[in-house]
């Protein structure tokens, strides 16, 4: 289901403006992440994703499922180029039978694609496939499953294009469930030996989540679950010695996980994935040793295919070249107006039959459609306001001006206007007014 349909937006001004959603394919309120890392001159040389396009040019599948019965597989597409998944694709092929996820692509275009790891390190068997339709989420209102390993499970590239070799630097992000963690070893992401076995600390940068406080590296800071380090034969909080006080739990539905390194030194950030900004774990740690890295990726084990760790996986990417962390907070902010864990809207006449708590406003932007959606909820009737701005601040559309009655509401906002940076603002009478930036290329 789309947001919105023509039509549904009663009360909506139409001015100068058109604002129905075939107007709106050329408005780009935002950038996608490897967008945003490739402007920081980091590109991404794998973008794996279970839930939506990390590229606004991306039209590829995202992952393949297999189904149990007959072996057969099928991609699972996007919705649109640049949009969230088309999870009905994946609900029809399986038709409430069992399937599991067997390949996750890579949408950079290296093909660094990730399959089941193979036998190697303590997987005497080949691993076995995450089961299919484990893990749902909302996304934006968007259908989505995400990749769950725990025992025996878990994917691997060992013949990867681009990733970081040697002492080269890198960074890698994830967003993984906040949730579904436990303290064995090791639910990595990121860069790891091409033989499957322990090659000393230094042959592998790994993105750890979990509650694992490794042996020898405590005491860690609470109870964990922690973003941690795996540089190999240890999970590395950031401090002089590995261990770091400053490195905290986190806790969130969401987490968005960060681990970067250059020849010297290696950063740790995290934050949740729902709100807010990244915190800054570890900042430019000295290595324990030098690295030499070999450019497998894992996901879901450690470094020597260790696979008893468990996590469920939504999204992430890795660079050439060491980001910034103004390109990562831009990051950030991408994943949280991707909309984690924003449910369905139960659309009628322009209104959601869902009773609101608190007075709320949330903005995203929809990759789908490419355009701003704004959601929000009145919990009594409201005199509300949503007007767009140019760069020399004059009001160029005012999009509502009226009563609205309580519950939700969704908005939209795209129009032929000549490409530019606009501004946009939200105003609840007496609650909130709150304000973004918006770009419009053509
Ligand atoms: O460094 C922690 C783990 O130790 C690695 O992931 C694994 O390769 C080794 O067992």
């Amino acid at each position: 289901m789309k947001w919105c349909a023509p039509g549904m937006r009663l009360g909506v001004m139409v001015s100068l403006f058109v604002f129905f959603d075939f107007a709106l394919q050329s408005v780009y309120a935002e950038k996608c992440p490897c967008d945003i890392y490739k402007d920081g001159k980091t590109p991404c040389v794998a973008a794996h994703s279970m839930v939506r396009a990390l590229f606004e040019s991306y039209d590829g599948p995202l992952y393949q499922v297999r189904r149990t019965s007959d072996n057969k597989t099928m991609d699972i597409p996007l919705k649109s180029k640049g949009g969230y998944v088309n999870a009905a694709v994946q609900d029809s092929f399986l038709g409430g039978k069992p399937g599991t996820i067997s390949k996750i692509y890579d949408q950079s275009e290296m093909g660094n694609h990730l399959v089941k790891s193979p036998i190697g390190g303590w997987l005497y068997q080949p691993a076995d496939e995450a089961i299919a339709n484990d893990t749902m989420i909302m996304i934006n209102g968007n259908k989505a499953y995400g990749c769950y390993t725990h025992r025996h499970m878990g994917y691997r590239n060992n013949t990867t294009k681009g990733i970081a070799t040697g002492a080269q630097s890198e960074g890698i992000y994830m967003v993984a469930s906040g949730k579904s963690v436990n303290d064995s070893c090791c639910y990595d992401y990121g860069n790891a030996e091409t033989n499957m076995k322990n090659n000393g600390t230094g042959t592998m940068e790994t993105i750890y989540w979990g509650s694992m406080c490794y042996p020898g590296f405590g005491p860690c800071t609470g109870k964990g679950p922690w973003v941690f380090a795996d540089l190999e034969n240890g999970l590395f909080q950031g401090g002089e010695t590995g261990r770091n006080a400053q490195n905290l739990t986190v806790i969130c539905d969401y987490v968005t996980a960060i681990v970067k390194g250059n020849s010297k030194n290696y950063s740790i950030r995290a934050g949740d994935a729902q709100n807010g900004t990244l915190k800054t774990m570890a900042s430019k740690a000295p290595r324990p040793a030098p690295n030499k890295l070999e450019g497998a990726i894992v996901l879901g084990v450690g470094g020597d295919n260790s696979w008893a760790a468990r996590g469920i996986f939504f999204e992430g990417a890795i660079t050439s070249g060491e980001p910034s962390d103004s390109i990562e907070d831009a990051v950030q902010k991408n994943i949280i107006n991707a909309g984690y864990g924003k449910i369905a809207v139960k659309i009628k006449r322009g209104h959601v039959d869902q009773t609101v708590t608190e007075n709320t406003v949330g903005v995203s932007y929809d990759c789908s459609l490419h355009r701003v959606v704004v959601n929000y909820g009145l919990v009594e009737s409201r005199s509300v306001q949503f007007s767009i701005y140019d760069q020399q601040g004059r009001q160029i559309a005012r999009i509502i001006n009226a009563n609205r009655t309580s519950g939700w509401h969704t908005a939209f906002w795209g129009a032929r206007v000549p490409a530019g940076i606009y501004f946009w603002n939200v105003m609840v009478e007496g609650v909130f007014s709150k304000s973004g930036k918006v770009v419009v290329r053509k």
